[in-house]
């Protein structure tokens, strides 16, 4: 527990950067809780700002929760414990406490705990993410689709970390109410 917190206040710490945020003033472009689907996300950058910002932002919040939980790692933390740091990661991302806790939706930054914790499922998630996105134009369904496979995937090549895949998924349902509640409507913004 002496390890547990700091690292979860440090995994806080760095999900609460985000990088649509810091893209988008860096490229000297619009705020992308503003327009779009408001979210500071990879999705809203690009549909927003193109392609080149979007990688940007998911770049940085892919990586931003690695060397915190390369640490968790090193430190040979169980796997239940490396999964509140990475919870805490995601956290930080969705409820950043500077940005009046209105962060993002946890896709990107999930993408990147797992590729630290669970590389094969990230590896699964972010294929099907891809290949749904392209296919139907609407990062949500990717989203919600590779949130419900996570668990499935771990359970297939992370056994261990089945739990701690479960509670991310859960953030990312959670953080995509709205999307689901639009999709129903059919008003939900392409890609
Ligand atoms: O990755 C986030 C995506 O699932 C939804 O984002 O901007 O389409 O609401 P957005």
């Amino acid at each position: 527990l002496d390890l547990i917190l700091p690292l979860m206040a440090l995994g806080y710490l760095s999900g609460s950067w985000l990088g649509a945020l810091t893209v988008c003033r860096l490229a000297g472009v619009g705020d992308p809780r503003l327009a779009g689907s408001c979210n500071p996300g990879f999705s809203n950058v690009l549909r927003l700002h193109g392609r080149r910002l979007a990688l940007a932002t998911l770049l940085v919040d892919a990586v931003k929760g690695m060397p915190v939980l390369g640490l968790a790692m090193l430190l040979a933390l169980p796997p239940w414990a490396q999964g509140l740091v990475g919870l805490a990661v995601l956290l930080g991302h969705s409820y950043p406490a500077w940005h009046r806790f209105r962060g993002g939706k946890a896709v990107a930054s999930a993408f990147g705990v797992m590729l630290v914790l669970t590389p094969g499922v990230a590896l699964v998630c972010a294929t099907l993410w891809v290949l749904l996105a392209w296919r139907m134009r609407t990062a949500a369904i990717a989203s919600l689709a590779s949130a419900a496979a996570a668990p499935l995937a771990s359970l297939w090549l992370a056994p261990d970390y089945v739990i701690v895949v479960i509670g991310f998924t859960l953030l990312v349902l959670v953080r995509h109410v709205l999307n689901i509640q639009r999709l129903g409507r059919g008003d939900e913004p392409g890609l």
